[in-house]
Parts: C-alpha cells; structure tokens; sequence
C-alpha cells in the first residue's frame, strides 16, 4: 500500500522527526520562508497530512487546494494561524500540542518577570560598560515580588503554572479567566476577579490567553492607562493579544514602569523597532517553549496527533471538532 504523502512545511532535526520516516512519504519545504511555501504546490493535490508551524497560515484558499488532505498538525499549542472553522468544515482534524510545553513557558514568564521588575538587564549592561561606580543604596532599585501581587490573564494550564510559581514567590494571586478554577483558589489562594480590577491591581500583569478575536488588542490604550504607573506587563500570549503602538506610549509616558515580550506584533520584531530602543522593556524572541525537552516534546506529540489523523483514529490533542 502506498504510504500517505505528508508535507512538513520547514526543515527539522532529523533525529526528530525519523520516526515519520518510517510511516509517510515525507515532503519538506523551505527554511526561514513564513508560510506554506509556493514551491511545494505540486503536492498539493495529493498532501493527505500537513505538520505546520505556528508561521503558517491554513486558511480556505490553502485548503481549497488539498483535496485529500485528513490532517493539520501544529507544532505549537495556539492555533490562531489556522482557520479552524474551515477545517472543520472539510473533515480535516486539527492537532495541537497542549500540556508538554506548559512547564517550560511557565519558566520563561518567570525569567522575564525577574528580569524586568529588577532591572537585571540594565544593571547588568552597566556593569558590562564600565558604569558600576561605588556601591550606593539607591542604585539600580527594583520592585520586591514578595507581597506584590500577581495578575494572570488567562488562567489554562500555563497561567496556573505561572500562578504556582508566584505563590512560591510569596505573591498574592489575581486572575481573569472564562471559567473559575476551584483548584487554583484552594490551594493558592488564587482570586478570580473581573478584567478591569485585574489591570488596576496587578503590579506584575501575565498574559497567557489564546489569540481570539476577543483577545486581539485586548490590551490597548485605555487598558494600560488603568495599570499601575509602577506595574510591569508580560506577554507570553501572542503579539497582537496588546497594541504594539499603544504599549510604545505607554512605555514611553511613563503609564507602566516596563514590559517583558517574548512575542510581538509584528513578528520578527524588525531591529529598528522603537521598543528595542526603550531601556524598560525586554524582548525575547518567542523563546517560551524553546527547551531542548519540550520541542522534543511538542514534536512527538504533532507526529502523534499527524498519524493519528492520517489512520482515522481520534487525535490525542485534538482543537477543532
Ligand atoms: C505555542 O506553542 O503556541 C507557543 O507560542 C510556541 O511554543
């Protein structure tokens, strides 16, 4: 029997992806192309299974030319690049890797939130150029976690990973989620209160919410002119979850003390953007997930959800119905 063809849209460790090998007929696009490349148009007709990374777009007019295609499979746990209603639509079953990189998010969120409310990261480049004068007890002052209080934005399993973490750390804990989490207030003392409290309390604000179209720009101007003139934003979302122009001001104003990015609208975030040029935000570039475990990770569980679609089997993560 002949093997189904599968399109992995960009190059991977090998050792990675080898026990695909086994099972499809394997077409691999181009490196550091965003998007499903035009070049592997000649498979299109006969593609049964695509492995998609979160660049890709997976819309109609891509689906319309895939007539055998059973299964997507992103290698990422959001699924805003693909038009999942679309799919659905066609029968074709839309894998996603949720809990395997949960952990390693969670850890990254932290580092940005240390690094930006203690300024490790000017302090440190003072040190590196030779501005570390005479210890003075007001230098290079940051914001004390202990007692600060943690405002989560989305609290699914990274927010409540990003929420146990602030609990070590002596936090008080505040989120905003569709659902309430019995869990999360037992044993973290964690509270669910409404949007609008959450931007006037927080001094740490975490985002950690899918991008919807009632998440896109959600965090716009006049939802960071209710933060703390001394609160700090991190977005371990997706870019345009905040308005990129507006976080411009709201940084430069002085609304909010600072931001940690790990992703941005636009992404890449080209080098001549203004926020690199703020000394009170930190950009990283959507690193959250990048462990050597997780991606390992997140690839045996898209190659899981791939073959699964590809025999008709339910998919182990499966995001659309
Ligand atoms: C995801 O999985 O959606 C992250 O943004 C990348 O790991």
């Amino acid at each position: 029997m002949t093997k189904p063809l599968v399109i992995l849209t960009h190059p991977m460790p090998e050792d990675w992806i080898a026990p695909l090998k086994d099972e499809v007929r394997l077409v691999v696009g181009p490196a550091n192309v965003a998007g499903v490349d035009p070049s592997l148009r000649p498979y299109f007709a006969e593609v049964e299974g695509l492995l998609t990374w979160l660049t890709d777009r997976v819309d109609e007019a891509l689906l319309a030319q895939m007539p055998r295609l059973k299964v997507v499979s992103n290698l990422a746990v959001g699924v805003d690049n693909i038009d999942l209603e679309a799919c659905s639509r066609r029968g074709i079953a839309v894998g996603h890797t949720p809990g395997v990189l949960t952990e390693a998010v969670a850890d990254l969120t932290w580092a940005l939130l240390l690094a930006v409310g203690r300024g490790i990261f000017t302090a440190a480049e003072d040190a590196r150029r030779g501005r570390w004068g005479l210890w003075r007890p007001d230098a290079w002052l940051g914001t004390e976690l202990h007692g600060a209080t943690l405002g989560i934005m989305g609290m699914g399993q990274i927010g409540q990973a990003v929420a146990r973490r602030g609990a070590a750390f002596g936090m008080r804990i505040l989120y905003t989620s569709r659902t309430a989490k019995p869990e999360a207030e037992a044993a973290l003392g964690a509270q669910r209160v409404p949007w609008e409290t959450l931007l006037r309390e927080s001094d740490f604000l975490s985002l950690h919410v899918p991008l919807t179209p009632q998440t896109r720009g959600l965090v716009n101007a006049e939802a960071l002119r209710q933060m703390k003139p001394s609160a700090y934003l991190i977005n371990m979302a997706r870019g345009p979850v905040v308005v990129t122009d507006d976080l411009v001001q709201a940084l430069e104003s002085g609304w909010i003390a600072g931001a940690g990015l790990d992703v941005t609208d636009p992404e890449p975030l080209p080098p001549e953007h203004p926020l690199y040029r703020l000394p009170n935000c930190l950009i990283t570039p959507h690193i959250g997930s990048a462990t050597h475990t997780t991606r390992r990770r997140m690839t045996e569980l898209a190659i899981a959800n791939l073959l699964a679609g590809l025999q008709g089997r339910p998919l182990p993560h499966q995001a659309n119905r």
